[in-house]
């Protein structure tokens, strides 16, 4: 169903790979809803991947940037104001990647130099994103950037590693620049808080399988699927939310709230 929450609306949607991705399902709501917008990944996930079938799908153009790259971020601004004709209203980033988990070092025993690199592409890059849209004049009065984060910032899981850490920094980096954007632009910034999501990113955490079972036992709501996290998404991209900002948003089916279920008990009971 379409609500036309976005028309006229431009943005960037940061990180759809294939199908899975959750930034893949939210192009997919945002083109339903009306808005316009250009694609963009790493140049190396674009030929693993099948942006473009989506950016057929969607009306979509492409641009390529290494969300770590500021001169990649800059030409990605400003070739996407011009294809879109005008400023932006929304961008989504939906980046995660750990050097340490894909090689299997355990949080005690972290590489350095994996971590920088997992902490540059998770979390400094939201910074960097922002950095060029603020410094671009890129945004239109009361827009809206979302990034997508995961609990363990708040609490620990012990699997997914120095992404706990690298969570948290990108939801500290959302209420100090929405500190800034929103007293100087009128620009929101909020983070949103996901159930664990069968994406590649997802499955690519030890013990993901077990780990997605026990926390759909653990929500009264079951798990919020990336679908369900795409249509969450738009109504912060929409004129419905527009005093929602700094904020760290949780939508994992009542999860982060839950100290034990009956059926987690159940299991336990002898
Ligand atoms: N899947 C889950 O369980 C889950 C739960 C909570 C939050 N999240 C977060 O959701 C976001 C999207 O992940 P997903 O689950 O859709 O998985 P995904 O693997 O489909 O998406 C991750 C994306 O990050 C992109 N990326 C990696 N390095 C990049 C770089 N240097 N520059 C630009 N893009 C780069 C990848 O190409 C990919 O498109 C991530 O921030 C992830 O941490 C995922």
């Amino acid at each position: 169903m379409s609500y036309n929450l976005l028309k006229g609306k431009r943005g960037i949607i940061f990180g759809a790979l294939d199908e899975n991705s959750i930034a893949w399902k939210t192009a997919e709501r945002v083109h339903e809803e009306g808005g316009t917008f250009v694609l963009t990944n790493a140049p190396i996930a674009m030929r693993m991947g099948q942006i473009d079938v989506l950016a057929k799908k969607t009306g979509s153009e492409i641009v390529p940037a290494d969300a770590t790259s500021e001169e990649d971020l800059a030409n990605l601004v400003a070739k996407a104001t011009e294809i879109l004709g005008g400023k932006l209203d929304f961008v989504l980033h939906s980046i995660g990647m750990s050097v340490n988990v894909r090689k299997g070092r355990k949080y005690t025993d972290e590489k350095y130099d994996f971590t920088a690199k997992g902490w540059d592409v998770s979390a400094l890059s939201f910074h960097k994103v922002m950095q060029t849209l603020y410094k671009a004049d890129a945004m239109n009065e009361w827009g809206s950037i979302v990034a997508l984060t995961y609990m363990a910032a708040q609490r620990t899981f012990p699997d997914y590693n120095d992404m706990a850490d690298n969570k948290a920094y990108l939801e500290s980096v959302a209420r100090s620049f929405g500190y800034f954007y929103g007293k100087e632009k009128k620009v929101r910034v909020n983070t949103i808080s996901q159930s664990p999501t069968p994406t590649t990113a997802g499955q690519g955490v030890k013990g993901f399988d077990g780990f997605i079972s026990y926390a759909e036992k653990m929500s009264p709501l079951g798990n919020a699927t990336a679908q369900d996290c795409a249509d969450y998404t738009i109504t912060l991209f929409s004129d419905l939310t527009k005093k929602v900002t700094m904020q760290n948003l949780f939508h994992d089916g009542g999860f982060s709230n839950t100290g034990v279920s009956q059926e987690v008990i159940e299991y336990f009971s002898k």
